[in-house]
């Protein structure tokens, strides 16, 4: 390769990663999103062409293959966690105790930053460039989620920007998503029959540890960074000379840093950070105080868990009260019935409650929920409010019990609730929500992705007549679309255009836009992993999809119960007649198991073994068994270890056999 073809790679790639920066960590683009992906498509093509990758480059964020599992890392030092504070006093006597134990009555120079409500992460760099990256795991020992963290693009692969680049140095920080992005991806998951995410933490972590990391891209994960772990070649003197260095070095840092001298100023810094929360995208449960001195930091040392150098102070949970004054009924697209609370406005940490969650029946009953009572509501981490508790005291006799409704509220078909089941649904097969649903999820970002397809225009078609199902939608012609209030010649031909331009999928996305009931995108790519065409899917036993890890019986039945259904054969064979196009990237061949000495089996591991729990379930697996969560009247054994617990209670009962390890050694030896 010329050498002016290497710099002209190597300038693409500075120049990428430049932009990368100002767009995801600086805010600040200079250039268009058309721009960047033609400088990356030419990249790529580039590298491809000339098999010339440099290790920052922009192109090694996303593609790697799906792990089988997450490899275990030391901590060089332990990742510890932090003691809390709750109330201002306490704030204070932690001052009191850092004084007290460098016994100094100088004042104190502290720095306070949000408490970001996430995940924390090691990244690791050798000679600038970003080589690992790990969760705390018991602050000893983490995971290694290097894939997945790569794909979050305000986290440099390289160290940039900066006169001393270390030779090693450990950077630790939180991996967070912001609430409208937590938002989207829970009304998308609510879309899919997912469960949702109850808070942006558990969103974050959940996508942290996806074993395909082109899950954990699509979530648009965010990271601050904020400590140091080992390092060597460079020193800091304080907290804020490091992050000064972090922020010249390209990272993404706290929103918020205060350097203040002593208690009251480290208060009134705490107070600031409150009244703007409300104003942050990320949700923030508090401050951080650090003794900004590294000196001092050295000096006061830790406590086993936590270190004496600084404190979490917790905000108080938002809560309000009001009155319930409706619930409603709210059909999905799988005719999941959901109650709704209609609140009588209130304002609760600078944001109008005007709606909130109540889950289910099971929840209303369990809390005695009734329409005209007073509630007390919170949005704490959970960002959707939920009901904390019912006043009782307040009840004047006048509140209604809502019951879960039989009859749908939109078509007024049949409400059943299925066994082992928590939510009633409709099973109206033209129900209007539903079908209505249906075609938006369809035509929805992670499903078909149906550009100018929204939810106001699925409705528009769907009202005027065009559109019954999602097949209607690959016969709409551009003139019925001229006929409508809100189209014009452009927007027209832009919505036939992308119709016809999603014409061309994969298996995984076609399987999750089906709508298949408990099909997440998860569940779309472990099939699209195992089945090779659609084709392949038609009558599948319930037995073959088992096979699949993580697939429980619930899904297995739900996806055999689709693809038996002549009428569901008969619209895929439509769709194809149609012109969908097809492809499976994911498929990967011989993911069959072999015939095993545990086929056909279903095992549940419980107690203390000689392997961690991981191993021992991907050996049966291996084997040919399925490694199962619970106990049932199906389950072939339960191997029990040491101190096992109710599995092994259960078991007894169900009357299931009960292996030790050696017994189960011996089954499965050669
Ligand atoms: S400093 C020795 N700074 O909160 C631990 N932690 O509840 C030093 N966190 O373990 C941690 N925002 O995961 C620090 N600005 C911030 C933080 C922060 C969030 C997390 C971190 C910590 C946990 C303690």
């Amino acid at each position: 390769m010329s050498a002016d073809l290497k710099t002209q790679i190597e300038k693409l790639v500075k120049e990428l990663n430049e932009h990368n920066y100002r767009y995801y960590v600086l805010d600040a683009p200079v250039i268009s999103d058309e721009e960047y992906d033609r400088m990356f498509r030419r990249l790529k093509e580039l590298e491809e062409k000339h098999h010339y990758v440099l290790p920052d480059s922009p192109t090694q964020r996303v593609g790697a293959p799906p792990l089988d599992k997450f490899e275990k890392v030391k901590h060089t030092e332990p990742m510890l966690s932090l003691d809390n504070a709750f109330s201002h006093d306490e704030v204070r006597e932690f001052d009191q105790r850092v004084k007290r134990f460098l016994k100094s009555d100088k004042e104190i120079e502290y720095t306070v930053e949000p408490k970001y409500d996430g995940l924390a992460m090691e990244l690791t760099y050798r000679k600038g460039l970003l080589i690992r990256a790990s969760t705390r795991g018991d602050g000893y020992e983490g995971e290694d989620v290097t894939t997945n963290v790569k794909t979050i693009k305000a986290i440099p692969l390289k160290i940039e920007g900066v006169d001393t680049v270390p030779q090693e140095i450990d950077i630790r920080g939180e991996v967070f998503i912001d609430i409208d992005e937590f938002e989207k991806l829970n009304k998308e998951r609510e879309k899919s029959d997912e469960p949702l995410f109850a808070n942006p933490r558990n969103a974050a972590a959940g996508s942290i540890r996806q074993l395909d990391s082109t899950i954990t891209e699509k979530r648009k994960l965010h990271m601050a960074c904020y400590g140091v772990g080992a390092m060597k070649g460079i020193e800091f003197k304080s907290q804020t000379d490091f992050v000064s260095w972090l922020k010249k070095a390209h990272f993404p840092v706290p929103a918020l840093l205060d350097a203040v001298t002593g208690p009251e100023k480290v208060i009134n810094s705490i107070k600031e950070i409150e009244e703007s929360r409300q104003k942050f995208s990320f949700e923030t449960d508090g401050a951080v105080i650090k003794v900004n001195d590294f000196k001092l930091q050295k000096e006061l040392g830790f406590k086993t868990r936590e270190p004496r150098w600084a404190i979490a102070y917790k905000f108080p949970a938002h809560q309000g009260t009001t009155v319930i004054e409706d619930i409603i009924a709210g059909v999905g697209r799988t005719g999941a019935i959901t109650p709704v609370a209609a609140l009588k406005p209130v304002r609760i940490g600078g944001v109008t409650v005007s709606r909130s969650t109540l889950h289910n029946w099971d929840e209303i009953e369990r809390k005695d929920i009734r329409i005209g009572d007073a509630v007390v509501v919170e949005r704490a981490g959970d960002v959707i409010p939920h009901v904390v508790t019912v006043i009782k005291e307040k009840r004047t006799g006048k509140e209604k019990k809502f019951p879960p409704p039989k009859t749908c509220p939109v078509c007024g078909s049949q409400v059943v609730r299925e066994e082992g089941e928590v939510a009633y649904r409709c099973i109206g097969l033209n129900c209007e929500a539903q079908v209505l649903e249906k075609i938006i999820h369809y035509a929805s970002r992670g499903a078909m992705d149906i550009e100018h397809l929204g939810e106001k225009n699925v409705e528009l078609l769907y009202n005027q007549g065009l559109i019954k199902h999602f097949i209607d939608l690959y016969k709409l012609k551009k003139e019925q679309l001229l006929e409508l209030p809100r189209f014009a010649e452009k927007s027209a031909q832009n919505l036939i255009d992308s119709i016809e331009k999603s014409k061309k999928t994969t298996l995984s996305r076609f399987l999750f836009a089906l709508g298949i009931i408990h099909v997440g995108e998860y569940a779309a790519k472990q099939l699209a992993k195992h089945f090779e065409k659609l084709d392949d899917l038609y009558r599948v036993e319930p037995e073959r999809i088992m096979e699949i890890k993580q697939m429980g019986e619930k899904l297995a039945a739900s996806i055999s119960e689709f693809f038996s259904e002549k009428e569901n054969l008969r619209t895929l064979e439509t769709l194809k007649k149609l012109g969908l196009m097809i492809s499976n990237p994911d498929y990967v061949a011989g993911l069959r198991k072999e015939k095993g000495p545990l086929d056909g089996l279903t095992i549940v591991v419980t107690g203390t073994l000689s392997k961690s729990r991981d191993e021992i379930e991907e050996l049966i697996e291996r084997l040919g068994g399925r490694a199962a969560g619970s106990v049932s009247k199906k389950t072939s054994y339960v191997l029990a270890g040491a101190d096992p617990g109710s599995k092994y209670e259960k078991a007894k009962s169900l009357g299931v056999k009960i292996l030790t390890e050696d017994e189960f050694n011996k089954r499965v030896a050669p």
